[in-house]
Parts: C-alpha cells; structure tokens; sequence
C-alpha cells in the first residue's frame, strides 16, 4: 500500500479518525524528522502491532530552550518519507505550529501561556533542569498530537527517558493510548542514535561513545552488587571524567519511582543518566542499570 503524505494536521485528524471508525487499529510515532534507524524501529514495531501506522514530522518549536538548536536541527522531509513508507507506515503527516493550535498564537509567535501542559512530576529535575520549558513543550505538543491521531497504541523510544516519563503520565491521565516504550537503537560502538549525530564533526563523533561506554561500567558495578546511588553515579562521573565531552548532568535515579534529587538508601531498579555536549552537539543516554539489555517498563 502507498503510503499517503498529508501536509496538515486536520486533514491527518479526518483521516485518523475514519481508520479509527472502521474498526482498524491505529499505531502512532511522533518525530522532528531528520528520522534514522531508531525511528525505524518504532515504525516496524507500530506496523507489526497495528492494522495501520500514522508518523508526525513536526520540528516542534515550543520544546527548544536554545533557538541555536532549533535553527541547527535536520530537516529532510522527502527522506524521512521514503524512509517511513519503507518501513510500513501508512501515513505521515506535517503542520505549522498554527496548524497545529488554531488560534492559540501569542503575539510572538509563540503559544499562549494557557494552552501550555503540565508535563508533571517526570519533568523534574535532570533534563528539565537544565533545558527549562522543555518538557511543556514536548507535553503540549504530544497532547495535541494524541488529539489529533488518536491512535490506539503510541511508540517512544526509551533513548528520552523523562520524555518517556512526561508521555507515560500524560496518556494516564487521559486514560489513552496505550504508550510502548521501545528500546534505544545503538551505532556498533553503543552511541545512541540520534538525529543530532548528523552535526557530530568527526573528532566528536568519535569521542561521543564515552558516554555509553561510562553507562555500561556503572552497570558492570550494578552487577557487582553495587546499589547505593551515589557510589554509581561516583562511577558514572569517573567514567567521564577524562573525556573531552562537557558533562551537564551524569546521574542515577530509580527508574521506577523517579525523584528530581538522587534516592537515597538501596535501589532495587536504576537508571544511569547523562547529558553531555560534543562541542556544540548536545547528546544525551541513559542504561537501565537492573538490566542486562531490553526494556522493562518505566
Ligand atoms: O522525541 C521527539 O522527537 C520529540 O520530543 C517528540 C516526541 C516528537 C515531540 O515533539
């Protein structure tokens, strides 16, 4: 089947819905484009899981704290097609910000303050630490997107682990969809893909695996028996330490019952995180310390 290209949000909505009404099931991958294999992997999932799959391609600007990254991020709409209809998707969708909220423009151009969601106790600390605003952002803007598609099953990749976290609380209290949280896909060398990673010069690129390598030593130290968080995130920092990488945060939390400070005491399940910058690139991965490799839920 072809895969249809719809160029706004309400003629995606009309579609959605009649899928929806003759009884097929709708999974739903929400991106910025610039798509690699790690979208892919959501897609195939979506396919094998749903009658029909439907992708968003929207460079959100509401979720970008710094206007360098938003100017600088990847755009590359006839590839990301190519890629989406290869990998089984059924449609895939685009929009401006005023597409996608009818009226809800601030005079700056912005979204007014009263249409902006609460992403809840999963943007705390970390990430929406220091990229404040951001995690609003990304809960307005999947919130409107879950209008728009409502689609039964919606795929995240556990490479944005409070994304994960923001998106997980907010299907919850609306009751749907069903939210999938798939593994992060990684390049040989364990660097998590990223659609940043095309920015990466090649002397970045080649340093950047430190931080995967430094996630996977705070595992071997899990599997020793270690389980006091900060003794892990002692490990986690020394693994870094040496690196070229400007480490903003590397941190362990219990991925389970997130807390924006370190827990305190035993941990039964952990998550390693870091954020670090290669030169102008920002990156960012963690590693479910408790696991040996997959997913459990979060
Ligand atoms: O993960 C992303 O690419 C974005 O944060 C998302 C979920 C598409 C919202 O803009």
């Amino acid at each position: 089947m072809d895969m249809l290209h719809l160029d706004n949000p309400s003629a995606a909505s009309e579609w959605c819905v009649l899928q929806r009404e003759q009884g097929r099931s709708l999974g739903f991958v929400a991106t910025m484009g610039a798509l690699h294999s790690g979208h892919m992997s959501l897609v195939r999932r979506a396919a094998a899981e749903n009658d029909l799959v439907a992708v968003s391609v929207f460079v959100n600007p509401l979720q970008f704290n710094d206007p360098g990254d938003l100017d600088s991020y990847p755009r590359q709409l006839e590839g990301d097609c190519a890629l989406v209809a290869g990998a089984g998707g059924s449609m895939l969708f685009t929009g401006s910000l005023e597409e996608f909220f009818p009226g809800k423009l601030a005079q700056d151009g912005g979204l007014e303050a009263s249409a902006m969601v609460d992403p809840g106790s999963g943007a705390e600390g970390l990430e929406g630490e220091f990229r404040p605003g951001h995690f609003a952002g990304v809960a307005t803007i999947v919130k409107r997107l879950f209008e728009v598609t409502q689609p039964t099953r919606a795929y995240f990749g556990l490479k944005d682990f409070q994304q994960c976290l923001v998106v997980r609380d907010l299907a919850f209290a609306q009751g749907k969809p069903e939210v999938v949280l798939c593994p992060t896909v990684r390049e040989q060398d364990g660097l998590a893909l990223s659609s940043r990673n095309l920015l990466l010069s090649d002397e970045w690129r080649a340093e950047a695996p430190r931080i995967q390598q430094a996630l996977r030593a705070t595992r071997a130290l899990w599997q020793q028996g270690q389980r006091e968080a900060s003794i892990l995130r002692a490990c986690l920092v020394e693994g870094l330490a040496d690196s070229a990488l400007e480490v903003e945060y590397a941190a362990v939390r219990d991925s389970l019952n997130w807390t924006r400070d370190e827990p305190e005491g035993s941990l039964v399940q952990a998550v390693g995180l870091v954020a670090a910058k290669a030169g102008e690139v920002r990156l960012i991965d963690n590693l479910l310390l408790h696991m040996d490799g997959g997913v459990d839920s979060v």
